[in-house]
């Protein structure tokens, strides 16, 4: 069986300080949770801060994007080894929004996993279709797609794929249960096809995850465990959906 993985993804949001009161109070509200892994993804700025807070906890550190390059003249942009040296273990990668505003192909997306794994971290990739995809009928082309291009000579290992379609992020219109599960086992057999070991892949959903919704997704058996935008930004919340997650 896999184990559920819940992962917050707080976007642009959050100061170094209100990362530290969010950590403070959410550790004890999950510190008995043994049966889910639980990652953060705060803004970079704040990483090293919780990479001390959650030290010797259950709460694992990643980072929401990374280049491709290791070191060099790229303003502006953080390596992975950068982002080991601030704690993290995970990196999220392909996110729509990135995709969106900052104009990532599967491409750029396939070299950053690729350096990414070489220096160890561990890869959240982001898969999803529009709204227009969806409606007509391409989900399945666009998922195969993402996932041919993205993952173009990468092996599964230390791999999580997060299934994100883009008209159910920050809008409150969640996928169906159905319609998650589907897309899941759509990826679980590419996957199985194209790639060893892909029965051990933990894949995520992701848009409008809530405390209210999580069991229900959780139920499906190609979900093991969610991305969350939104609702991973109250600790309370967070705390819910982690709980929620458990199998
Ligand atoms: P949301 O975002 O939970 O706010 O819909 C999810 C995501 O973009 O990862």
């Amino acid at each position: 069986m896999r184990k559920p993985f819940i992962s917050a993804n707080w976007k642009m949001n959050k100061t170094i300080e209100e990362t530290g009161e969010f950590i403070n109070s959410f550790l004890p509200m999950v510190k008995d949770v043994t049966d889910v892994d639980i990652l953060i993804a705060p803004p970079v700025t704040s990483l090293q801060a919780a990479a001390s807070l959650l030290k010797a906890t259950n709460v694992k550190l990643g980072a929401q994007n990374v280049f491709y390059e290791e070191k060099g003249a790229f303003t502006g942009e953080i390596s992975p080894g950068m982002l080991l040296s601030a704690g993290c273990s995970y990196v999220i990668i392909g996110h729509s929004e990135r995709r969106q505003y900052f104009m990532e192909t599967d491409e750029i997306v396939n070299k950053k996993i690729k350096t990414a794994r070489k220096n160890g971290l561990e890869v959240i990739l982001c898969i999803g279709e529009s709204l227009k995809e969806r409606e007509e009928n391409k989900t399945f082309e666009v998922l195969e797609r993402q996932l041919t291009g993205s993952l173009k000579d990468i092996s599964l290992e230390g791999i999580t794929i997060a299934y994100e379609p883009i008209w159910a992020i920050g809008t409150g219109k969640t996928a169906t249960k159905e319609q998650a599960n589907e897309a899941h086992a759509h990826i679980r057999e590419w996957l199985n096809k194209n790639r060893k070991g892909a029965d051990k892949t933990r894949i995520l959903y992701g848009g409008s995850v809530t405390p209210e919704n999580i069991k229900s997704l959780m139920a499906e058996p190609e979900v093991d465990g969610a991305l969350v935008g939104g609702a991973s930004l109250k600790p309370d919340s967070f705390a819910g959906i982690v709980k929620g997650a458990r199998k």
